[in-house]
């Protein structure tokens, strides 16, 4: 998408003169991963700068949240925002720094759709936040990463640029398997989801002898290893027999998705998650859905003891999503259209997103729709799809934003990422509008 640069950069720097001068604002963000990253991107410049602010870290904008923050004189909105009519019901002075689809007409925003930029790939919350705030950059990259924005292009890149210019990250070619730098051998192939490794993903015996045929060791002494234990040979020789298999047993275009650009980050606590981003983007997503995000915040304003309690809560989240992604690979019903999950009173509503998009990753030609229960009753639903559904039309934001209405629901997104929230007895309604839409 050819967006207008200059007039993006401008709005930011609008953005920060008003942010910049507010006097103890609330800075309202979204719970994810991006939207954790982008709200302590604001908090470390306000930290940084001795100004007081306050943090208030949300699911959504609905009538509730708007009620409550009705009364503020000063609202910065963080990922969050732009994609909701009801934000022009506030009165007082508000900036918005967001990536959806913009549906309000009020307010200040920094929101790269706003100048022909895709939100949903060309730069997420975080980089907008970095544009707008010029600080903690390498956040903005875990931000970019956590919202699947990879690989790293357009806005993201020139973000990017910086942050390799500032020392702060280091960008390699590599394995893209999940924990490259903190998980156990047997669990990089066994749990291997992006790409899928037929035969050894969810296999742990034949991991074993996998790894035995090719002679590295699992162990040293008592340890695991992880990949980034191994010498450069036994790198060389993992990637190539890895290459082989998915050349052999999927396509030879499957062989594209084993490496790639990785992040390091350079500044972060050696040998953990916060060295790459796209590990660091999964612990966040683990407070964040897990009900903690202020510990999400914590670390990434490196405050002491946050690293110790986000792992901990890692390793909840890791175990909710593998018993979420083995119901649904045993549930999934394909209706024609799209597939549908239905989750309700077995996959948290916090995590129905995350295991709508690692359903059958690679092997997919349709959208996915999951759905799961609220606390407070109503159906929460996730919808994904992939790139190539994307370039060839489909737009799931757009297909919510028309079919909630219908139903009494809010929702929207992006084109390939977008939930709901609807009335539990709406659902057949919404089923037959959605699938007339796809
Ligand atoms: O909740 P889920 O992970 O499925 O959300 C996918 C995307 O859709 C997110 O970017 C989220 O902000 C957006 N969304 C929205 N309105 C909702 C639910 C989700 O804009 N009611």
């Amino acid at each position: 998408m050819a967006g207008n640069t200059a007039a993006f950069m401008d709005r930011c720097e609008e953005a920060f003169n008003a942010a910049s001068r507010m006097q103890n604002p609330l800075v309202v963000h979204h719970y994810d991963c991006d939207g954790i990253t982008s709200g302590s991107i604001v908090a470390s410049w306000f930290e940084k700068n001795s100004k007081p602010y306050r943090l208030l870290t949300v699911r959504k904008v609905d009538s509730e949240l708007i009620e409550k923050v009705k009364k503020e004189k000063q609202l910065i909105f963080v990922d969050l925002g732009s994609g909701s009519p009801a934000m022009d019901e506030l009165k007082g002075e508000v900036v918005i720094i967001d990536h959806h689809q913009p549906q309000c007409k009020s307010h200040l925003q920094a929101n790269p759709h706003l100048f022909g930029f895709d939100g949903g790939s060309e730069l997420s919350a975080a980089g907008c936040a970095y544009f707008v705030f010029r600080t903690s950059v390498d956040l903005g990259i875990v931000g970019a990463v956590g919202d699947i924005q990879y690989p790293l292009r357009s806005l993201n890149k020139t973000m990017l640029d910086d942050a390799v210019a500032q020392t702060e990250v280091e960008v390699t070619t590599d394995i893209l398997l999940f924990g490259r730098n903190s998980r156990p051998l047997l669990q990089l192939l066994s749990f291997a989801d992006d790409p899928y490794l037929p035969g050894l993903t969810a296999h742990e015996d034949a991991c074993i002898s996998f790894m035995g045929e090719l002679g590295i060791e699992l162990k040293n002494e008592n340890k695991w290893r992880t990949y980034r234990d191994l010498s450069q040979a036994e790198k060389r020789k993992l990637v190539s027999a890895l290459a082989e298999l998915l050349a052999l047993r999927i396509s030879p275009e499957a062989v594209h998705k084993l490496t790639g650009e990785v992040y390091t980050l350079l500044k972060r606590q050696p040998g953990t998650e916060l060295c790459d981003a796209s590990e660091f983007s999964t612990l966040l997503n683990a407070c964040g859905r897990n009900d903690k995000p202020e510990v999400g915040v914590d670390v990434c304003l490196s405050r002491p003891g946050s690293y110790e309690k986000a792992h901990a809560l890692l390793a909840e989240h890791r175990k909710n999503l593998r018993e979420g992604i083995a119901f649904a690979m045993k549930n999934s019903q394909d209706l024609g259209k799209f597939l549908l999950i239905d989750g309700r009173g077995v996959i948290p509503d916090s995590i129905i997103g995350v295991v709508a998009g690692m359903l059958f990753p690679g092997q997919r030609n349709k959208p996915v729709l999951a759905l799961s229960l609220e606390a407070s009753g109503k159906i929460k639903l996730s919808t994904r799809g992939t790139r190539k559904l994307v370039e060839a039309g489909l737009n799931l934001s757009k297909i919510l934003s028309e079919v909630c209405p219908i139903v009494g629901g809010v929702g929207g997104g992006h084109n390939i990422a977008a939930g709901a929230s609807i009335p539990a007895d709406r659902l057949d309604e919404f089923l037959k509008e959605f699938a007339k839409r796809v």
